[in-house]
């Protein structure tokens, strides 16, 4: 099988690496991709949000299906481009796709379908003033959230109701968000541990895959400025069977049947941001695609043919598959810019990547022989363990070993854990 993958990042090379040890695919071809997925296939020079173009490059080389790997794509429809023109995609249509692309539409869904999150108000330019008498009425921190895709940054905590307000007022009034900030959703603050757990969906049945935490802030002990992501571990040691059964049960089954409820049609990864508070798992946020740098533990825990899922998925017979899970645990460690995630130098050279097994590359260029830094997040050191220690250990040992001016990366990923 032909098969196109849409993306450019760690999370895309994780799932090239993963599609290409596939006995079922004969070629994979990945739009744009980077120096990692040019490893595993063939990168063509096409933005993964140009439909056309690519519908003209998918019939040339009679593409089998897409896989799409980032949001931006998904939330614009390329489920339905590709869907009219009869060529399947692994992803929700534009319309499930809402689940990430706004979120008064999930809390909606959410309210429809009785799962559980936090409480909300939702606020734009026509009752501003409800929105600053709720923040008035109530103590923080304030969670203030832009309604549509800001590039992982539409969320606000502010401790303080002063500046709640007139962050509230900016978002709306003055676009600091631009667009996706001009209906605002005013969370209830919930004080937990975070998990992820992901889910691949054929509309009818889904499977579970292994779940990850992911570490977004920039500094050890999870401090400083929130980032993409500086590191992920699976599993997460505190999800036993029980907080799994709670998932499924309160959250998981009823999203499935939510979909088929409101008619959306969802054939791809749904990623459940989730946070334990006391025993009660909630939704925090819904994804309509996998994590990054989550994805970059997942794949390797799979131990399944993942193009047999994603033939499972187009053909609505999940039913008949079963996740097959390494034991092993596995940890990633993001390799960054000195500087990120603010201003951050690019064009470093790098070395020390050519000998690697599973690093990921992100932000990264070729010139001439050279792999040279072109990006925030630049790559990603996973590694396998018996346990999440080891693999850190592991991953640590990995990361010390490349190296570019201004290298930096969290030596501390998993330390709650330890
Ligand atoms: P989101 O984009 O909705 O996942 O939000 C980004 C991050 O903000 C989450 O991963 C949480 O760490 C935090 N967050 C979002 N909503 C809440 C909430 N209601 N209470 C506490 N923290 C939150
Ligand atoms: N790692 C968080 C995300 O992919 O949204």
């Amino acid at each position: 099988m032909k098969i196109l993958l849409l993306g450019s990042g760690g999370r895309e090379h994780a799932l090239a690496w993963k599609i290409s040890q596939s006995e079922n695919c004969s070629h994979l071809f990945i739009a744009p991709g980077n120096t990692g997925t040019a490893l595993c296939g063939t990168n063509i020079d096409m933005k993964a949000s140009d439909f056309e173009p690519l519908y003209t490059f998918v019939k040339n080389e009679q593409i089998d299906f897409i896989v799409c790997g980032p949001e931006d794509p998904l939330v614009e429809g390329v489920y339905d481009f590709f869907k009219e023109r009869n060529i399947p995609v692994v992803g929700p249509s534009k319309a499930a796709a809402q689940l990430e692309g706004s979120k008064a539409f999930s809390k909606k869904f959410m309210q429809r379908h009785h799962i559980p999150t936090a409480a909300y108000l939702e606020v734009d330019a026509t009752n501003i003033q409800e929105g600053i008498t709720h923040i008035e009425n109530t103590t923080g921190p304030y969670v203030l959230k832009a309604d549509g895709l800001a590039a992982g940054k539409g969320v606000l905590i502010i401790a303080n109701r002063e500046e709640a307000k007139a962050a509230l007022i900016e978002m709306i009034e003055q676009n600091k968000f631009g667009k996706a900030s001009a209906r605002v959703v005013i969370e209830e603050f919930l004080d937990g541990i975070e998990f992820s757990v992901f889910v691949l969906s054929d509309s009818r049945n889904y499977l579970i895959l292994p779940n990850a935490k992911d570490y977004k802030r920039i500094g050890e002990g999870d401090t400083g400025l929130n980032t993409g992501g500086m590191g992920a571990i699976s599993p997460v040691p505190f999800v036993d069977q029980n907080i799994m059964q709670q998932v499924e049960e309160k959250i998981i089954r009823p999203t499935i049947d939510g979909l088929q409820k409101d008619q959306l049609i969802y054939k791809g990864f749904i990623y459940f941001g989730l946070i334990k508070v006391g025993e009660t798992i909630k939704v925090i946020e819904y994804n309509c695609r996998m994590g990054d740098p989550e994805t970059e533990v997942v794949m390797p825990r799979i131990k399944n043919d993942i193009v047999d899922l994603f033939v499972a998925v187009n053909n609505e017979s999940l039913k008949n598959k079963k996740i097959l899970e390494d034991e092993r645990a596995c940890c990633t460690i993001v390799l960054a810019s000195g500087g990120y995630p603010e201003e951050f130098e690019k064009g470093k050279k790098i070395t020390g990547l050519e000998i690697q097994s599973l690093v990921f590359h992100a932000g990264i260029k070729k010139i001439d022989e050279d792999y040279v830094t072109n990006g925030g997040r630049v790559a990603m050191v996973s590694a396998y363990g018996k346990n999440i220690q080891e693999a850190l250990q592991m991953a640590n040992q990995t990361a010390s070993t490349i190296s570019f001016d201004g290298i930096y990366y969290r030596k501390d990923i998993g330390w709650e854990f330890e």
